[in-house]
């Protein structure tokens, strides 16, 4: 008698992916697919799941420890299609034997990017210019209109000195700024971009013209940009947000933002998003991007294909490359 077809792992994809990875999903697995107009709640995450060895999700599927707890019990891995794994309670899921993958390696060099888009567009006043020219109020050239602050020679603070941070680094040097960061330990290596190190994190803010923002987010990094931080960067500096909004404290940002005592910002990630602090909305000196961090097409490829190389592994028996839990 021939042998059986074994059969595939089923598996929920909560969001719509790039038509390559969903193809690659679909051949390998038995696959459904949620939409991309729906923020599911708890209940209807439990419901998708129904069934499912596995999940894809992304950062808008908030895995709670009671989501988690509540998991039907065939679900043995989830592979969050995003670097960031502050949706996922990630203790409870070890604590249930679940594994976690995410996507670190993707998403380096398109952060990296609209990080430094960001810190472009909050020094050299885009936002602003372009309202200008989209308002019609634009006067002409003039000799001192909408003068900003030039990169060559400025320092460049970074907290966080992982994939994306580097990135970042090896960009600002290209650009003549001197780079410095902070993170919890020193780091060597022939590869890493030239920067200083701060064990401290008020000594790093003390020499940074622009501080941006490349740690997760966490109980350490909660609110850490707030209004004491912020007093000690340089009188006029720029703050970037490319990581996770709830680093900033966004009534301290706003306060410096209109007093005076920052130059400019630039966000691409906010707390509670895609709902922001509305007051961001009038103040002309932050540019303000809707989490485009890795917003191509190639980056959202690699993205899901790491997904699939994690569920591959995971199902071969082997040990996921990408495993947090
Ligand atoms: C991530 O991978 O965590 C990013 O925020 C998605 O853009």
């Amino acid at each position: 008698m021939p042998a059986e077809p074994t059969e595939k792992p089923t598996i929920h994809v909560y969001k719509r992916l790039p038509a390559t990875v969903e193809a690659a999903l679909s051949e390998r697995y038995r696959t459904t697919f949620g939409d991309d107009e729906t923020l599911y709640t708890a209940s209807e995450i439990l419901a998708r799941a129904e069934g499912c060895d596995a999940l894809v999700v992304t950062l808008l599927e908030k895995l709670t420890a009671d989501v988690i707890a509540w998991l039907p019990k065939t679900v043995r891995m989830v592979a969050t299609c995003s670097v960031g794994t502050d949706h996922i309670d990630l203790a409870a899921a070890k604590s249930r034997g679940l594994v976690v993958t995410n996507t670190p390696g993707a998403v380096v060099e398109a952060t990296a990017d609209i990080a430094f888009l960001l810190i472009l567009a909050a020094t050299r006043r885009a936002s602003e210019g372009e309202a200008m020219v989209r308002t019609d109020t634009w006067p002409g050239w003039r000799p001192t209109q909408l003068l900003g602050m030039g990169l060559q020679g400025r320092r460049l603070g970074l907290v966080g000195f992982g994939g994306i941070g580097q990135a970042v680094a090896r960009r600002a040097l290209a650009f003549g700024m001197e780079v410095h960061w902070h993170g919890p330990r020193p780091k060597s290596g022939p590869d890493l971009p030239k920067a200083t190190y701060h064990a401290r994190l008020e000594d790093l803010l003390a020499v940074s013209d622009v501080l941006s923002l490349h740690a997760p987010s966490g109980p350490e990094t909660r609110n850490l940009v707030n209004a004491e931080t912020l007093a000690q960067l340089p009188p006029g500096a720029v703050v970037v947000n490319t990581a996770r909004g709830d680093l900033v404290d966004d009534d301290a940002l706003i306060t410096a933002l209109k007093g005076g005592r920052l130059m400019a910002a630039g966000l691409d990630v906010y707390r509670g998003e895609p709902a922001l602090d509305p007051r961001y909305r009038s103040l002309p000196n932050v540019a303000l991007l809707p989490h485009l961090g890795t917003a191509t097409l190639e980056t959202r490829t690699g993205m899901g294909m790491l997904c699939v190389e994690n569920l591959d592994a995971f199902f071969e028996g082997r040990e996921p490359p990408n495993r947090v839990a």
